[in-house]
């Protein structure tokens, strides 16, 4: 008796210390499949549940967010819209409980559900199922305060979706005033987004010029080019002097969305095709009037590859699910930085769209090509940072110059630009040093020999692996939930890979 009763007191416990720790870390996941995932991870294991569902909708219905404990695969949107205990849930204000009930497909024996509200709507649902029994005693169902406990969740959970949905949507905004802010920087005359296009190499002379020459028609321009060697800039440019500059610049990364999502996006959607669909207008109309840029148009599917060479020659497109058609007027630029030629000897693009799209090719140049370049940008990247922070520029000691100009840039100007930045933000007295150049390869180092190993000189990648590591844990407050991933990789790994790094901190 007297466990069973300390037993419920330290249950007890534990349920305001889930709620209370949920109320300090929801707020900041960093979108709502975390918030999903984290939400329906605490409560399965509070309440001992071995199914858990929790999923978010949009104002239309459709699902939004999605986290499965049990249930080994996504169940289909028409499955949740119909299931009944879930609808039931939806409709009702307090917590509700079902013995031997069926959840999304599957007999269960107990369950309960609460639902998720955010600004006075129904926005999401929580069910949990299968309570098993406890150790100390007690029955395998869920009681009052387990409910109680879900409400108080659910309660929490839904504030904290509508904060992240409102800040989205203010993110949205602010992306959309900045886009239109560029607009009017080019319009004012100043380079295209505001930015310049630096270089006085041949290399850079010719792109500029071929800017200018292709800029006022309005053909089709494919600019090639490895990463960060400024494809978009130079697309911004032909759009911002060209006779479409009062209309949209309009990009969209072909490589970022899946084959369905690309398409909607793409030629937009008409309403109801799936579950809550609304209708849309998708990029091609966004831009009427303007340029359309298919970044990363080498990773478009085939399937879509054949769609947009249609558009392209009859100048018409048809939101996805409709039949109407709608008269389109884009300019079309697109990018890629993968060798075409290869992918259509493979089978993987489209000849015919490689030549409707490549009426002029843009080839922009490694920035290991052109190094004289490098002193002009670094000029150029030096003020611009310095004019934000409103500071004086500062200078490189000869040391950081040399590094600079014998380093090969895989990443192009974009790593240079990245550099510069961290750089002018650590350096000290208005001059960069060396080691302010955080990132650049030092080049063979030596370090001791490990187990068994020879002593010699070798690449130390893993030097540069383990001080980016706890460059991240530091920036992460410690936390390696969110260390691994602002890294991209499990915490497993990580877990395994920090080990490392902590001995070797302890150890010197
Ligand atoms: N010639 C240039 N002068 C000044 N800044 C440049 C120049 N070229 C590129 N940049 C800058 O470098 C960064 C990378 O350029 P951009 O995004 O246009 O490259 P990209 O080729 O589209 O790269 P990715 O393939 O990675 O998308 C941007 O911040 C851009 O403003
Ligand atoms: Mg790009």
């Amino acid at each position: 008796m007297e466990r069973s009763r300390h037993f419920e007191t330290q249950h007890r416990l534990l349920l305001l210390e889930t709620l209370y720790d949920a109320g300090l870390s929801l707020g900041a996941m960093p979108d709502e499949d975390a918030l999903a995932e984290d939400v329906l991870g605490r409560v399965v294991g509070v309440l001992d549940a071995s199914r858990g569902y929790l999923a978010t909708f949009v104002d239309g219905g459709a699902r939004r967010a999605e986290a499965r404990v049990g249930f080994p695969k996504r169940p289909p949107e028409a499955v949740v819209a119909g299931d009944e205990f879930l609808r039931e849930v939806l409709g009702s204000e307090g917590a509700v409980v079902r013995d031997r009930a069926r959840l999304l497909g599957r007999p269960v024996a107990s369950a309960v559900g609460v639902r998720i509200m955010g600004g006075g709507r129904p926005i999401g649902v929580l069910a949990l199922a299968d309570k098993e029994v406890r150790r100390g005693g007690g029955s395998a169902v869920f009681d009052e305060e387990d409910r109680r406990f879900l409400v108080s969740l659910a309660g929490l959970c839904g504030m904290a979706i509508e904060n992240r949905r409102h800040l989205e949507r203010l993110t949205r905004e602010r992306e959309r005033l900045e886009e239109e802010n560029r607009r009017l920087l080019d319009e004012t005359g100043r380079a295209a987004a505001g930015r310049l296009f630096v270089g006085d190499s041949p290399a850079a002379r010719r792109v500029l010029d071929l800017v200018s020459r292709v800029a006022p028609s309005k053909i089709s321009v494919l600019i090639t080019g490895e990463s960060g060697t400024g494809k978009e800039l130079v697309a911004r440019m032909i759009h911002a002097r060209s006779d479409r500059i009062e209309k949209p610049f309009v990009a969209i990364n072909c490589a970022a969305l899946p084959e369905s999502l690309l398409e909607s996006e793409l030629f937009g959607i008409e309403r109801g095709v799936a579950t809550g669909v609304e209708a849309r207008a998708g990029r091609f109309e966004a831009a009427q009037g303007g340029t359309l840029f298919l970044d990363e148009i080498g990773d478009m599917p085939l399937a879509l590859q054949s769609k947009l060479l249609r558009v392209l020659q009859e100048r018409e497109i048809e939101r996805v699910g409709g039949r109407r058609r709608v008269p389109i007027d884009v300019r079309v630029l697109a990018a890629t930085h993968a060798r075409l030629g290869e992918r259509i000897a493979d089978g993987e693009f489209r000849e015919d769209l490689y030549y409707r799209l490549r009426v002029v090719e843009i080839s922009l140049p490694p920035l290991r090509d052109r190094r004289e370049d490098i002193p002009r940008l670094v000029r150029y990247f030096l003020e611009r940072f310095a004019a934000r922070e409103r500071r004086d520029a500062p200078a490189l000691d000869r040391d950081a110059y040399a590094a600079l100009l014998s380093h090969d840039f895989p990443g192009n100007i974009r790593e240079l630009e990245n550099l510069l930045e961290g750089a002018a933000a650590l350096s000290q007295g208005g001059t960069i040093r060396r080691e302010d150049l955080q990132w650049l390869p030092r080049g063979p180092v030596r370090i001791e020999a490990s187990a068994g190993g020879e002593e010699g000189e070798v690449p130390d990648l893993r030097a540069l692996e383990d001080r980016h590591i706890q460059r991240v844990l530091r920036m992460a407050g410690g936390n390696k939930s969110r260390a691994a991933r602002l890294l991209g990789i499990s915490r497993r790994t990580l877990y395994r890979k920090s080990a490392v790094v902590g001995h070797k901190v302890t150890a010197t």
